[in-house]
């Protein structure tokens, strides 16, 4: 029987894609007029500026402050934040109940980094309990590709 944990972490579904098109592609599908987004790694906040119009509020978040001020510069109607995204304590500090998470930070689209990609999605799945996670990672999209979850048959 699956344990209390277990059934929070079910209730996020995990988008994986390979590419920045990929992972752009998925904003009409998967964001929603109410949604409050979250995206970790958001650079100069060009995906952070095409999420804006879908959604009732998105604030992009990245760990090197000079990316932060560019953005804020160039998307001077939105908010970003200076964020380290493997901190999900200070994710929760921004005071925000997110409802779908975008991840797109450097290092994540390895098979070497294919562990710290799951313990990352697991980490925001767990304690942020989003409806969905995008995540770019080219790595990921191709493991998931592969599992089949097993299912008994019933007798
Ligand atoms: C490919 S760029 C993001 C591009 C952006 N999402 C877009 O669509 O325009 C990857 C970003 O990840 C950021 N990054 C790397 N490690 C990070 C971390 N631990 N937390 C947050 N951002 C991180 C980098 O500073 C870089 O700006």
């Amino acid at each position: 029987m699956a344990s209390k944990n277990q059934l929070f972490e079910a209730k996020t579904e995990f988008i994986g894609t390979r590419g920045v098109r990929e992972y752009r592609e998925t904003i009409p599908v998967w964001v929603n007029a109410g949604d409050v987004v979250l995206e970790l790694g958001c650079e100069w906040g060009t995906t952070t500026a095409l999420i804006a119009p879908h959604c009732k509020k998105v604030i992009g978040t990245d760990i090197s402050p000079k990316c932060i001020e560019r953005a804020r510069e160039m998307h001077p109607d939105l908010s970003f934040e200076v964020l380290d995204g493997f901190d999900v304590k200070a994710a929760l500090e921004l005071g925000e109940q997110f409802n779908k998470i975008y991840i797109d930070m450097s290092g994540l689209s390895g098979y070497r980094s294919l562990l710290d990609t799951i313990s990352l999605l697991m980490m925001y799945a767990t304690v942020l309990r989003p409806e969905a996670i995008i995540v770019k990672s080219g790595a990921l999209k191709r493991f998931a590709a592969h599992c089949i979850p097993w299912r008994s048959v019933s007798h």
